[in-house]
């Protein structure tokens, strides 16, 4: 519990921090991954490049000092940060290691600035956060291994199969070495893949593409090019060949039960955003519910899992779907070429606002979407977003 003049000592210098929140998480990582080289392996090296990781962290240290005494206005934030861990299998031991190389990060960047009043407010602030998020994680640790199948820590599994599903993506179908048992998960969540390439352990997220309850979980996989992980599954893997996962986490789930019949379900995505909408939709299609599925693709070659969708909507009438292709090939006919926009989805909704709303896709595909689901006055509660990396910001 911090004191009441700890509070006013973070509230009097959360702006200073916030204007080099940048600096202080460009300091932090280096720092960190020389001191304790073995952490470095739970970071995906694209985000460090990119900068995306640091982005989010100096984003999520301003949020929590800004919101120091409302801590509820948080849960979404730890929510998304909680499960993002859990993923990666983060320990409790792990919070020491980041709180020294963060407090020394903080001191380095702001120099004089931190007196001995200074840094004891913002450690026992990081030891505050640490604790919820420590809290938190423990929670879905429990759950996961309390679900049908489910498993804490890093579970081996084989590959049973490679299933090519458009011209770059491709599904494996993972099944757990050690048992053979349905496996429970909420559609729409993700797991951690561990892989050793040349070496070296390289964690990814991915996002189960097939409906909770089998006794497989389905990734499936985009090619990017240059990508170590996609690259080494598109190139080397091999069925028969072991992994190591995590048990499924994100917050990216259908909020009402998955038979809700109640409010139409958009799922709106693009490229590689479509695998977590496939699970939702396997899932769900069933129950009648009005779905409208839409999705933005290059074109047909680059379409995946355009046939299951197909099939599914000549044998379901509450599914609709509506196809934009940026570069039609001659053959194709999408429901429109281009990219989506505005009166695409306004059209789709009929000026509906009591609908269920998902959407993931590439950066400009969100800003996009964001804007028009703001335009068309979606209540925020009814609209959920994925992101397949740190979040960023989209205004
Ligand atoms: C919650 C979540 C769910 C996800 N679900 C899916 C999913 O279902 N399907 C899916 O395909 N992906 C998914 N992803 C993305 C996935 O985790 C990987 O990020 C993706 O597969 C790329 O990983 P990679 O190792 O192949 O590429 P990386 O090696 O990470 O490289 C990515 C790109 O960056 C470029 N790059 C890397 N380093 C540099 C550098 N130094 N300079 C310039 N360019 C560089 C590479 O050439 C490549 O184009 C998800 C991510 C998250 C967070
Ligand atoms: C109070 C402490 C911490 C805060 C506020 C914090 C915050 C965050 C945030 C905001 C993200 C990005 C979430 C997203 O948008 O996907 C993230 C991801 C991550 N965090 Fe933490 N974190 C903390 C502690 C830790 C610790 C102790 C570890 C362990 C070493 C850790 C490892 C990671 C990793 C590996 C990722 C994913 C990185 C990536 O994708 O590149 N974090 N964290």
């Amino acid at each position: 519990m911090l004191t009441a003049e700890q509070i006013s000592i973070i509230k009097a210098t959360a702006p200073v921090v916030g204007n080099h929140a940048r600096d202080i998480t460009g300091a932090f990582y280096p720092l960190l991954f020389e001191r304790y080289p073995h952490v470095q392996a739970y970071f995906n090296q694209t985000h460090q490049v990119q900068g995306t990781q640091r982005e989010a962290l100096a984003q999520a240290l301003v949020a929590y000092a800004s919101h120091i005494d409302e801590l509820g206005q948080l849960s979404d934030a730890v929510s998304l940060i909680t499960h993002k861990h859990c993923s990666l299998n983060i320990q409790p031991e792990h919070y020491d290691l980041v709180g020294e190389c963060l407090m020394e990060a903080i001191a380095m960047v702001l120099g004089a600035a931190v007196t001995t009043a200074v840094a004891d407010a913002w450690s026992a602030a990081y030891r505050q956060l640490a604790d919820i998020l420590i809290n938190a994680e423990a929670m879905i640790y429990q759950q996961n291994a309390e679900r049908r199948g489910g498993w804490q820590g890093e579970r081996r599994f084989l590959i049973e199969a490679i299933v090519p599903e458009s011209a770059t993506m491709t599904s494996y179908y993972l099944v757990p070495e050690d048992q053979e048992q349905a496996i429970d998960f909420s559609a729409g969540q993700y797991v951690g893949l561990i892989l050793t390439i040349n070496g070296s352990v390289v964690r990814r997220n991915y996002s189960l593409s097939d409906a909770p309850g089998a006794r497989h979980l389905r990734i499936s996989v985009k090619h990017e090019q240059g990508g170590v992980a996609s690259g080494y599954l598109h190139q080397q893997a091999k069925e028969g060949n072991p992994v190591l996962l995590t048990a499924p986490c994100g917050d990216f789930v259908l909020t009402q039960d998955e038979y809700g019949l109640d409010k139409p379900l958009y799922l709106v995505t693009g490229g590689a955003g479509i695998t977590p909408a496939i699970s939702m939709l396997n899932s769900c299609v069933a129950s009648g519910r009005e779905i409208v599925f839409v999705h933005a693709a290059i074109n047909s070659e680059h379409h995946a899992f355009s046939a299951h969708v197909q099939a599914l909507a000549s044998n379901h009438d509450n599914l609709k779907t509506f196809y934009i292709y940026e570069a039609p090939l001659p053959k194709d006919t999408p429901d429109a070429t281009g990219y989506l926009n505005a009166d695409m989805l306004k059209a789709l909704m009929s000026g509906r606002q009591d609908v269920d709303l998902y959407y993931l896709g590439p950066k400009p595909f969100m800003a996009c979407v964001n804007r028009i689901v703001h335009e068309l006055g979606i209540p925020p509660q009814q609209v959920r977003s994925e992101w397949f990396g740190p979040r960023e910001a989209l205004d």
